[in-house]
């Protein structure tokens, strides 16, 4: 089995990411791959998340097409009364049109190997203690005059806490569901499982906002399940090889903000967002 893996898209923020697109296809239908995985970060735009996500209907009807959502697809205006539970389950009905299946939604089984995923959340357990920033400070998300935007736009009903323990839990459900029925388990989220692959810089605010990146909860359930093999995430927008963490491969393959990208670079700028591995 062929699995090709991309994330953070971000077609909202800048034209050249929202021409990469055509180009991430393009490479995928060069690569054949039996399962493409999205892990988040396509568009806060429902309708650019569409338009997007049908694009990739060019690809063989063979390819089997997963998506787990990132903390941008799930933002919504704060004026709408629309919440970001509300536009999680909206964003599976929009996958099941456009041919992809939310893993957020629930597991698939593809031959004998299990896909599971969640958007992950923060619970702060990447924040670094010895910085003694209290959690307040971190729940406002600002240190000094920067920000970190999901206080504006991100409207769930509980704190990022109990989010990250929800989503956790989710998680755990999803794979004690189809435990028994598979060979392995490959799981996709969008924020990150493992402390060991976020980049501290050893300087703030940098290193205040990794509190952001994911939670530690979440790898822990991979290394207490030995059927799970590959953890696949975005979020961080650096690029770095595999990482093994326990018996766990961790990839993420994120396309990121392309400001300073040329045109002439796309097309081959979309082949290294796209990670490719068999299994
Ligand atoms: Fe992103
Ligand atoms: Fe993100």
């Amino acid at each position: 089995m062929r699995i090709a893996v991309t994330s953070d898209i971000h077609t909202d923020v800048t034209p050249t990411n929202r021409r990469i697109v055509e180009h991430l296809v393009n490479a995928a239908e060069e690569i054949q791959p039996d399962v493409l995985v999205i892990c988040g970060d396509i568009s806060a735009s429902l309708v650019q998340f569409s338009q997007n996500l049908l694009a990739f209907q060019k690809l063989n009807s063979q390819c089997h097409k997963l998506f787990v959502a990132g903390n941008h697809d799930i933002w919504v205006d704060k004026k709408s009364i629309i919440t970001s539970e509300q536009k999680y389950l909206t964003i599976t009905e929009i996958c099941s049109e456009c041919d992809f299946h939310h893993l957020g939604g629930k597991p698939i089984i593809i031959d004998d190997v299990g896909f599971c995923g969640t958007i992950g959340w923060y619970d702060y357990s990447f924040r670094q203690e010895r910085y003694k920033i209290p959690i307040e400070r971190y729940e406002s998300k600002w240190y000094g005059n920067s920000i970190w935007n999901d206080v504006n736009y991100a409207k769930w009903s509980c704190s990022d806490i109990k989010l990250a323990h929800r989503f956790e839990t989710e998680l755990q459900t999803q794979i004690d569901s189809i435990k028994n029925q598979v060979s392995q388990i490959i799981v996709a989220t969008h924020h990150l499982p493992f402390q060991e692959s976020v980049i501290y810089k050893g300087s703030l605010p940098w290193d205040f906002f990794n509190a952001f990146m994911g939670s530690k909860g979440l790898g822990e359930i991979y290394l207490n399940e030995p059927l799970v093999t590959f953890a696949l995430f975005g979020h961080t927008h650096f690029k770095r090889p595999p990482q093994k963490v326990g018996g766990v491969t961790a990839i993420s393959s994120p396309v990121g903000y392309l400001f300073k990208m040329s045109k002439r670079k796309l097309p081959r700028y979309a082949k290294e967002c796209l990670t490719v591995f068999e299994i």
